[in-house]
């Protein structure tokens, strides 16, 4: 184990937030993981972690997970939460999809936040992007009834692509996208679009309930 990582089942000083599963092919044990027993949300590729550590400060009565494959950008989310003591927030270095599918006990989530996907704008990378019917479905799966998915991009085409793949699927529904409410609740990469005065499409589906 890393030594900026810790086993989820010691009860270690919070030197870090970057957890190692007990096990990488079953669920998450969520009440391990947290504190308190209380709404998860899921940041899909958090990054630096600005976003992540904005938004896990001003809502204490809900977790948080950050996800990203890269050590190199968790380090810093990692700095951001510990200095701030944020006692419910949790990162995992790990392939987004794999977490998704195979590490999120199913009907947990009550909000994904995936902003600012890699958009590999080459038609022959296409392929590598988070979004596909998938990963819909893993998502779909990992959500609470009402749960939400929200996204943002400045990458048009791509934007298309989550809006066909979410209005084809009828087990969703359209929801308002999110607005930061605070600047810091502006992610790294959305601080880099403002600037460049980029439009930003932000979309948000629900999980719908198919009860009549
Ligand atoms: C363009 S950055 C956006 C970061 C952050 N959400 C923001 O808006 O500032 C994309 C992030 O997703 C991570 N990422 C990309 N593909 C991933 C995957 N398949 N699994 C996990 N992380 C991924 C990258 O390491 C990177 O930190």
């Amino acid at each position: 184990m890393r030594r900026t990582e810790r086993n989820i089942e010691a009860a270690l000083p919070e030197k870090t937030a970057i957890v190692t599963p007990a096990s990488w092919t079953q669920a998450l044990d969520l009440a391990a993981l947290y504190p308190a027993k209380q709404p998860l949300e899921v940041d899909v590729g958090c990054g630096k972690g600005r976003f992540l550590a904005a938004r896990a400060a001003a809502c204490p009565g809900r977790n948080f997970l950050g996800v990203d494959r890269q050590l190199a950008r968790l380090r810093p989310a990692d700095r951001k939460v510990v200095r701030a003591g944020l006692a419910n927030v949790r990162l995992l270095r790990v392939e987004a999809s794999y977490a998704v599918t195979h590490l999120l006990p199913p009907g947990t989530v009550s909000r994904f936040y995936i902003f600012f996907p890699d958009p590999w704008p080459k038609r022959r990378h296409s392929r590598r992007r988070l979004f596909n019917p998938g990963f819909r479905d893993a998502l779909h799966k990992a959500l609470a009834e009402g749960g939400e998915v929200h996204t943002a991009t400045d990458h048009g085409p791509y934007a298309e692509v989550i809006r066909g793949l979410f209005q084809a699927d009828p087990r969703f529904a359209p929801a308002p996208g999110f607005e930061p409410l605070t600047e810091e609740e502006r992610t790294e990469f959305e601080m880099i679009f403002v600037r460049q005065n980029a439009p930003i499409a932000r979309q948000a589906y629900r999980k719908a309930s198919l009860r009549s």
